[in-house]
Protein backbone atom coordinates (compact mmCIF):
# COMPACT_ATOMS: atom_id res chain seq x y z
CA UNK A 1 0.00 0.00 0.00
CA UNK A 2 1.28 3.84 -0.75
CA UNK A 3 1.35 6.16 1.93
CA UNK A 4 -0.14 9.77 1.71
CA UNK A 5 2.34 11.72 0.15
CA UNK A 6 5.14 9.39 -0.56
CA UNK A 7 3.60 8.36 -4.36
CA UNK A 8 0.39 7.88 -6.39
CA UNK A 9 -0.11 5.89 -9.36
CA UNK A 10 -2.48 6.60 -12.08
CA UNK A 11 -3.26 4.10 -15.61
CA UNK A 12 -6.69 3.50 -17.18
CA UNK A 13 -6.57 0.03 -14.92
CA UNK A 14 -4.81 0.68 -11.61
CA UNK A 15 -5.49 4.50 -9.39
CA UNK A 16 -3.56 4.25 -6.29
CA UNK A 17 -2.41 6.50 -3.80
CA UNK A 18 -3.67 10.11 -2.88
CA UNK A 19 -3.28 11.88 -6.64
CA UNK A 20 -1.63 14.91 -6.75
CA UNK A 21 -3.07 16.93 -9.72
CA UNK A 22 -0.31 19.07 -10.32
CA UNK A 23 2.32 16.81 -10.83
CA UNK A 24 -0.06 14.74 -13.17
CA UNK A 25 -1.12 17.28 -15.27
CA UNK A 26 3.10 17.74 -15.98
CA UNK A 27 3.51 14.32 -16.27
CA UNK A 28 1.00 13.61 -18.59
CA UNK A 29 1.02 17.00 -20.61
CA UNK A 30 -2.03 17.97 -20.16
CA UNK A 31 -3.18 21.79 -20.30
CA UNK A 32 -5.27 23.07 -17.01
CA UNK A 33 -8.16 25.17 -17.55
CA UNK A 34 -7.65 28.30 -17.62
CA UNK A 35 -9.08 31.98 -18.35
CA UNK A 36 -9.58 31.63 -21.98
CA UNK A 37 -11.57 28.70 -21.58
CA UNK A 38 -13.82 30.14 -18.64
CA UNK A 39 -14.25 32.63 -21.09
CA UNK A 40 -15.55 30.23 -24.21
CA UNK A 41 -18.08 28.67 -21.74
CA UNK A 42 -19.26 31.66 -21.16
CA UNK A 43 -19.56 33.22 -24.92
CA UNK A 44 -21.00 29.92 -25.60
CA UNK A 45 -23.57 28.90 -23.06
CA UNK A 46 -23.42 32.15 -20.82
CA UNK A 47 -21.99 30.20 -17.51
CA UNK A 48 -19.05 28.04 -16.34
CA UNK A 49 -19.95 24.92 -15.84
CA UNK A 50 -20.62 24.26 -12.04
CA UNK A 51 -17.74 21.15 -11.88
CA UNK A 52 -15.47 23.24 -13.80
CA UNK A 53 -16.13 26.00 -11.37
CA UNK A 54 -15.63 23.59 -8.15
CA UNK A 55 -11.96 22.86 -9.70
CA UNK A 56 -13.47 19.11 -10.70
CA UNK A 57 -12.66 18.81 -14.35
CA UNK A 58 -9.53 20.64 -14.16
CA UNK A 59 -7.48 19.72 -17.23
CA UNK A 60 -7.91 19.64 -20.78
CA UNK A 61 -6.65 18.90 -24.85
CA UNK A 62 -7.92 21.12 -27.25
CA UNK A 63 -10.91 22.05 -25.40
CA UNK A 64 -10.26 25.99 -26.81
CA UNK A 65 -10.50 25.00 -29.83
CA UNK A 66 -13.26 22.96 -29.74
CA UNK A 67 -15.51 25.52 -27.93
CA UNK A 68 -14.05 27.89 -30.74
CA UNK A 69 -14.94 26.04 -33.59
CA UNK A 70 -18.30 25.74 -31.58
CA UNK A 71 -18.57 29.63 -31.47
CA UNK A 72 -17.76 29.71 -35.48
CA UNK A 73 -20.65 27.37 -35.38
CA UNK A 74 -18.91 23.83 -35.60
CA UNK A 75 -20.86 21.51 -33.70
CA UNK A 76 -19.53 18.89 -31.74
CA UNK A 77 -20.26 15.31 -30.45
CA UNK A 78 -19.33 13.75 -26.83
CA UNK A 79 -18.08 10.59 -26.69
CA UNK A 80 -17.42 8.72 -22.83
CA UNK A 81 -17.35 5.21 -21.45
CA UNK A 82 -17.54 2.53 -18.71
CA UNK A 83 -15.71 -0.81 -18.37
CA UNK A 84 -18.49 -2.60 -16.16
CA UNK A 85 -15.77 -4.85 -13.95
CA UNK A 86 -18.66 -4.18 -10.98
CA UNK A 87 -21.36 -2.35 -9.83
CA UNK A 88 -21.29 1.59 -9.81
CA UNK A 89 -20.83 3.69 -6.82
CA UNK A 90 -21.22 7.27 -6.85
CA UNK A 91 -17.76 8.14 -8.02
CA UNK A 92 -18.39 6.65 -11.24
CA UNK A 93 -21.63 9.04 -11.89
CA UNK A 94 -19.73 12.23 -11.66
CA UNK A 95 -17.90 12.19 -15.43
CA UNK A 96 -21.58 10.97 -16.45
CA UNK A 97 -23.42 14.14 -14.73
CA UNK A 98 -20.77 16.29 -16.17
CA UNK A 99 -21.44 14.42 -20.08
CA UNK A 100 -25.17 15.06 -19.39
CA UNK A 101 -24.83 18.70 -18.65
CA UNK A 102 -22.80 19.24 -21.40
CA UNK A 103 -25.18 17.42 -23.62
CA UNK A 104 -28.17 19.53 -22.60
CA UNK A 105 -26.40 23.07 -22.64
CA UNK A 106 -24.69 22.22 -26.36
CA UNK A 107 -27.12 19.79 -27.53
CA UNK A 108 -24.35 17.65 -28.63
CA UNK A 109 -24.91 13.99 -30.02
CA UNK A 110 -23.55 11.72 -26.87
CA UNK A 111 -22.26 8.26 -27.61
CA UNK A 112 -21.44 5.72 -24.47
CA UNK A 113 -19.36 2.94 -24.96
CA UNK A 114 -19.62 -0.03 -22.41
CA UNK A 115 -16.26 -2.09 -22.39
CA UNK A 116 -17.45 -5.51 -20.98
CA UNK A 117 -14.60 -7.03 -23.56
CA UNK A 118 -11.93 -5.13 -21.98
CA UNK A 119 -12.99 -5.59 -18.62
CA UNK A 120 -13.43 -9.65 -19.57
CA UNK A 121 -9.61 -9.37 -20.76
CA UNK A 122 -8.21 -7.53 -18.31
CA UNK A 123 -9.67 -9.08 -15.09
CA UNK A 124 -8.49 -12.76 -15.03
CA UNK A 125 -11.02 -13.73 -12.29
CA UNK A 126 -13.88 -12.09 -14.10
CA UNK A 127 -16.50 -14.76 -15.09
CA UNK A 128 -17.93 -15.11 -18.39
CA UNK A 129 -21.68 -15.39 -17.50
CA UNK A 130 -21.32 -11.82 -15.73
CA UNK A 131 -20.22 -10.06 -18.71
CA UNK A 132 -24.29 -9.35 -19.78
CA UNK A 133 -25.49 -8.94 -16.07
CA UNK A 134 -22.96 -6.07 -15.16
CA UNK A 135 -23.49 -4.83 -18.58
CA UNK A 136 -26.95 -4.55 -18.51
CA UNK A 137 -27.01 -3.40 -14.61
CA UNK A 138 -24.52 -0.46 -15.68
CA UNK A 139 -26.48 0.41 -18.84
CA UNK A 140 -29.34 1.12 -16.25
CA UNK A 141 -27.27 2.90 -13.88
CA UNK A 142 -26.19 5.58 -16.63
CA UNK A 143 -29.47 5.76 -18.46
CA UNK A 144 -31.16 6.27 -15.37
CA UNK A 145 -29.14 10.12 -15.45
CA UNK A 146 -31.04 10.94 -18.02
CA UNK A 147 -29.23 11.55 -21.27
CA UNK A 148 -31.80 12.87 -24.08
CA UNK A 149 -32.85 10.06 -25.71
CA UNK A 150 -32.56 11.10 -28.87
CA UNK A 151 -28.89 12.19 -28.96
CA UNK A 152 -27.47 9.27 -26.92
CA UNK A 153 -26.12 6.03 -28.43
CA UNK A 154 -24.99 3.38 -26.22
CA UNK A 155 -22.29 1.69 -27.57
CA UNK A 156 -22.21 -2.18 -26.36
CA UNK A 157 -18.80 -3.44 -27.72
CA UNK A 158 -19.90 -6.96 -27.88
CA UNK A 159 -23.22 -6.38 -29.44
CA UNK A 160 -22.21 -3.51 -31.78
CA UNK A 161 -18.96 -4.48 -32.63
CA UNK A 162 -19.70 -4.55 -36.35
CA UNK A 163 -20.02 -0.62 -35.84
CA UNK A 164 -16.56 -0.40 -34.48
CA UNK A 165 -14.28 -2.82 -35.81
CA UNK A 166 -13.51 -1.28 -39.33
CA UNK A 167 -12.87 1.84 -37.69
CA UNK A 168 -10.66 -0.14 -34.92
CA UNK A 169 -8.31 -2.06 -37.58
CA UNK A 170 -7.60 1.20 -39.45
CA UNK A 171 -6.62 2.27 -36.34
CA UNK A 172 -4.65 -0.57 -35.25
CA UNK A 173 -3.01 -0.70 -38.51
CA UNK A 174 -1.03 2.31 -37.72
CA UNK A 175 -0.30 1.95 -34.08
CA UNK A 176 2.97 -0.23 -33.65
CA UNK A 177 3.03 -2.48 -30.63
CA UNK A 178 6.13 -0.30 -29.56
CA UNK A 179 4.00 2.70 -28.62
CA UNK A 180 1.06 1.07 -26.73
CA UNK A 181 3.89 -0.68 -24.19
CA UNK A 182 5.47 2.49 -23.80
CA UNK A 183 2.03 4.66 -23.44
CA UNK A 184 -0.05 1.38 -21.47
CA UNK A 185 3.19 -0.41 -20.00
CA UNK A 186 2.28 -3.47 -21.34
CA UNK A 187 4.96 -6.31 -21.80
CA UNK A 188 5.26 -10.31 -22.89
CA UNK A 189 2.70 -11.20 -20.39
CA UNK A 190 0.23 -8.89 -21.36
CA UNK A 191 -2.81 -10.76 -22.96
CA UNK A 192 -2.37 -10.14 -26.82
CA UNK A 193 -6.64 -9.00 -26.43
CA UNK A 194 -5.43 -6.03 -23.90
CA UNK A 195 -2.76 -5.50 -26.79
CA UNK A 196 -5.31 -5.01 -29.45
CA UNK A 197 -7.96 -3.13 -26.87
CA UNK A 198 -6.84 0.97 -27.47
CA UNK A 199 -8.02 0.37 -30.87
CA UNK A 200 -11.70 -0.36 -30.05
CA UNK A 201 -11.28 1.88 -27.40
CA UNK A 202 -10.36 4.62 -29.45
CA UNK A 203 -12.99 3.76 -32.48
CA UNK A 204 -15.73 5.75 -30.88
CA UNK A 205 -13.76 8.88 -31.18
CA UNK A 206 -14.30 8.92 -34.89
CA UNK A 207 -17.93 6.84 -35.18
CA UNK A 208 -19.68 10.18 -35.02
CA UNK A 209 -18.82 11.39 -38.18
CA UNK A 210 -20.53 8.53 -39.78
CA UNK A 211 -23.84 8.70 -38.10
CA UNK A 212 -24.17 12.80 -38.31
CA UNK A 213 -22.65 15.47 -41.15
CA UNK A 214 -23.22 17.45 -38.31
CA UNK A 215 -20.55 16.24 -36.06
CA UNK A 216 -17.18 18.25 -36.66
CA UNK A 217 -15.29 17.77 -33.51
CA UNK A 218 -15.10 14.89 -30.49
CA UNK A 219 -14.62 16.13 -27.06
CA UNK A 220 -14.67 13.19 -24.42
CA UNK A 221 -15.28 14.02 -20.38
CA UNK A 222 -13.83 11.38 -18.88
CA UNK A 223 -11.74 10.73 -15.48
CA UNK A 224 -8.28 11.92 -15.93
CA UNK A 225 -6.61 8.21 -15.62
CA UNK A 226 -8.47 7.54 -19.49
CA UNK A 227 -5.56 9.80 -21.08
CA UNK A 228 -3.35 8.03 -22.10
CA UNK A 229 -5.67 6.46 -24.85
CA UNK A 230 -6.01 9.66 -26.27
CA UNK A 231 -2.88 10.58 -26.70
CA UNK A 232 -2.57 7.42 -29.44
CA UNK A 233 -5.89 8.15 -30.74
CA UNK A 234 -4.55 11.97 -31.32
CA UNK A 235 -1.30 10.87 -32.97
CA UNK A 236 -3.30 9.04 -35.49
CA UNK A 237 -6.44 10.87 -36.04
CA UNK A 238 -5.07 12.98 -38.93
CA UNK A 239 -3.48 10.12 -41.22
CA UNK A 240 -7.20 8.55 -40.94
CA UNK A 241 -8.67 12.22 -41.98
CA UNK A 242 -10.52 13.54 -38.88
CA UNK A 243 -9.59 16.12 -36.60
CA UNK A 244 -7.89 14.72 -32.86
CA UNK A 245 -10.30 14.27 -30.65
CA UNK A 246 -10.35 16.83 -27.51
CA UNK A 247 -10.61 15.50 -23.90
CA UNK A 248 -12.20 17.29 -20.42
CA UNK A 249 -10.68 15.59 -17.40
CA UNK A 250 -12.03 14.68 -14.13
CA UNK A 251 -10.70 14.18 -10.49
CA UNK A 252 -11.29 10.99 -8.75
CA UNK A 253 -13.79 10.96 -5.79
CA UNK A 254 -12.11 10.47 -2.75
CA UNK A 255 -12.77 7.26 -0.63
CA UNK A 256 -14.71 7.38 2.13
CA UNK A 257 -12.29 6.05 3.89
CA UNK A 258 -9.50 8.69 3.58
CA UNK A 259 -7.01 7.53 1.56
CA UNK A 260 -7.06 7.56 -1.73
CA UNK A 261 -9.82 7.50 -4.85
CA UNK A 262 -13.45 5.42 -3.86
CA UNK A 263 -13.00 1.75 -5.36
CA UNK A 264 -15.09 -0.73 -5.81
CA UNK A 265 -12.56 -3.46 -4.28
CA UNK A 266 -12.66 -1.55 -0.66
CA UNK A 267 -16.94 -1.86 -0.33
CA UNK A 268 -16.55 0.21 3.09
CA UNK A 269 -14.96 3.10 0.95
CA UNK A 270 -17.73 3.67 -1.77
CA UNK A 271 -21.52 4.44 -1.74
CA UNK A 272 -22.89 1.89 -4.58
CA UNK A 273 -25.88 3.07 -6.54
CA UNK A 274 -27.62 -0.09 -4.99
CA UNK A 275 -27.06 1.28 -1.33
CA UNK A 276 -30.13 1.21 0.91
CA UNK A 277 -30.33 3.74 3.60
CA UNK A 278 -28.62 1.81 6.33
CA UNK A 279 -25.43 1.03 4.26
CA UNK A 280 -25.37 4.64 3.74
CA UNK A 281 -25.87 5.94 7.35
CA UNK A 282 -23.09 3.75 8.89
CA UNK A 283 -20.83 4.25 5.87
CA UNK A 284 -20.64 7.87 6.21
CA UNK A 285 -20.93 7.30 10.27
CA UNK A 286 -17.57 5.75 9.59
CA UNK A 287 -15.85 7.58 6.90
CA UNK A 288 -12.93 9.96 7.41
CA UNK A 289 -13.17 13.47 8.54
CA UNK A 290 -11.30 16.63 9.51
CA UNK A 291 -12.59 16.70 12.62
CA UNK A 292 -11.22 16.78 16.33
CA UNK A 293 -11.35 13.54 18.48
CA UNK A 294 -14.01 15.26 20.75
CA UNK A 295 -16.61 17.54 20.46
CA UNK A 296 -15.03 20.09 23.16
CA UNK A 297 -11.87 20.25 21.04
CA UNK A 298 -13.86 21.14 17.59
CA UNK A 299 -15.75 23.94 19.53
CA UNK A 300 -12.86 25.81 20.10
CA UNK A 301 -10.47 25.15 17.51
CA UNK A 302 -12.65 24.23 14.72
CA UNK A 303 -12.15 21.33 12.24
CA UNK A 304 -10.21 20.64 8.62
CA UNK A 305 -12.82 20.83 5.94
CA UNK A 306 -9.82 20.39 3.32
CA UNK A 307 -9.01 16.82 4.30
CA UNK A 308 -12.92 15.60 5.02
CA UNK A 309 -14.56 13.32 3.03
CA UNK A 310 -18.19 14.46 3.98
CA UNK A 311 -17.14 17.58 3.22
CA UNK A 312 -15.71 16.50 -0.26
CA UNK A 313 -18.30 14.73 -1.05
CA UNK A 314 -21.11 17.49 -0.46
CA UNK A 315 -18.32 19.26 -2.51
CA UNK A 316 -18.61 17.04 -5.60
CA UNK A 317 -22.13 16.24 -5.83
CA UNK A 318 -24.06 16.62 -3.32
CA UNK A 319 -24.54 20.53 -2.02
CA UNK A 320 -24.61 22.28 -5.46
CA UNK A 321 -25.40 25.84 -4.03
CA UNK A 322 -22.16 27.61 -3.57
CA UNK A 323 -22.99 29.70 -0.82
CA UNK A 324 -24.46 27.02 1.41
CA UNK A 325 -21.15 25.16 0.70
CA UNK A 326 -19.00 28.35 1.69
CA UNK A 327 -21.12 28.43 5.19
CA UNK A 328 -20.61 24.94 5.94
CA UNK A 329 -16.79 25.32 5.50
CA UNK A 330 -16.91 28.59 7.59
CA UNK A 331 -18.79 27.02 10.34
CA UNK A 332 -16.47 23.92 10.08
CA UNK A 333 -13.54 26.14 10.41
CA UNK A 334 -14.81 28.06 13.01
CA UNK A 335 -16.14 25.21 15.68
CA UNK A 336 -19.53 26.31 14.87
CA UNK A 337 -20.59 22.80 13.18
CA UNK A 338 -19.66 19.31 14.38
CA UNK A 339 -18.76 16.27 12.56
CA UNK A 340 -22.08 14.98 13.45
CA UNK A 341 -24.50 17.96 11.59
CA UNK A 342 -22.68 17.22 8.23
CA UNK A 343 -23.09 13.06 8.68
CA UNK A 344 -26.64 14.03 8.88
CA UNK A 345 -26.61 16.62 6.37
CA UNK A 346 -24.85 14.27 4.16
CA UNK A 347 -27.20 11.15 4.73
CA UNK A 348 -30.27 12.80 4.13
CA UNK A 349 -28.70 14.03 0.80
CA UNK A 350 -27.34 10.51 -0.41
CA UNK A 351 -30.35 8.86 0.71
CA UNK A 352 -32.70 11.10 -1.43
CA UNK A 353 -30.36 10.91 -4.40
CA UNK A 354 -30.63 7.34 -4.66
CA UNK A 355 -34.40 6.82 -3.63
CA UNK A 356 -34.85 8.62 -6.81
CA UNK A 357 -32.13 7.18 -8.71
CA UNK A 358 -33.16 3.56 -8.04
CA UNK A 359 -36.97 4.65 -9.59
CA UNK A 360 -35.57 6.60 -12.67
CA UNK A 361 -33.46 3.35 -12.53
CA UNK A 362 -36.73 1.41 -13.14
CA UNK A 363 -38.59 2.98 -15.05
CA UNK A 364 -35.89 3.43 -17.73
CA UNK A 365 -35.80 0.10 -18.13
CA UNK A 366 -38.47 -0.73 -21.24
CA UNK A 367 -37.17 2.52 -22.66
CA UNK A 368 -33.16 1.26 -22.80
CA UNK A 369 -33.64 0.03 -26.92
CA UNK A 370 -34.04 3.75 -27.71
CA UNK A 371 -30.67 4.10 -26.42
CA UNK A 372 -28.82 1.85 -28.29
CA UNK A 373 -26.48 2.19 -31.66
CA UNK A 374 -27.74 -0.86 -32.91
CA UNK A 375 -31.41 0.13 -32.37
CA UNK A 376 -31.26 3.11 -33.68
CA UNK A 377 -28.69 3.21 -36.47
CA UNK A 378 -28.37 0.16 -39.42
CA UNK A 379 -24.52 0.04 -40.57
CA UNK A 380 -26.23 1.02 -44.20
CA UNK A 381 -27.52 4.28 -42.92
CA UNK A 382 -24.30 5.38 -41.64
CA UNK A 383 -23.20 8.87 -43.63
CA UNK A 384 -20.26 7.64 -44.95
CA UNK A 385 -20.19 3.90 -44.16
CA UNK A 386 -17.50 2.51 -42.36
CA UNK A 387 -15.85 -0.03 -44.32
CA UNK A 388 -14.93 3.63 -46.71
CA UNK A 389 -12.20 4.25 -44.13
CA UNK A 390 -10.39 1.07 -45.40
CA UNK A 391 -9.83 1.62 -49.15
N1 LIG B 1 -11.97 2.08 -20.20
C1 LIG B 1 -13.06 2.73 -19.52
C2 LIG B 1 -13.26 2.10 -18.14
O1 LIG B 1 -12.59 1.18 -17.77
C3 LIG B 1 -14.33 2.64 -20.31
C4 LIG B 1 -14.37 3.60 -21.46
C5 LIG B 1 -14.46 3.29 -22.78
C6 LIG B 1 -14.32 5.03 -21.39
N2 LIG B 1 -14.48 4.40 -23.55
C7 LIG B 1 -14.40 5.48 -22.74
C8 LIG B 1 -14.23 5.93 -20.34
C9 LIG B 1 -14.39 6.84 -23.03
C10 LIG B 1 -14.23 7.29 -20.64
C11 LIG B 1 -14.29 7.72 -21.98
O2 LIG B 1 -14.10 2.53 -17.39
Amino acid sequence: MLKPKETFKVTPWIVEGEVNYEILVEKFGLRKIDREILNLFISAIKEIPPLIRRGIFFSHRDLDKVLREFLQGKKFYLYTGRGPSGPMHIGHIVPFLFTKYLQEKFKADLYIQITSDEKYMYHKEYKPEELERRTIDNILDILALGFDEKRTYVIDDLVDIKYIYPISISIARKVNFSVVRAVFGFNESTNIGMIFFPAIQAAPCFIGYFVSKENKNCLIPAAVDQDPYWRITRDIAFKLGFPKPAQIHGKFLPSLKGLGKMSSSIPESSIYLSDDEVDVRRKIWNAFTGGQPSIREQRIKGGNPDICRVYSYMYFLFEPDDKRLKEIYEECRGGRRICGDCKEELINKINYFLKKHKQKRESIKEKVKNYMLSEKVSLEDLERNVYRLLR
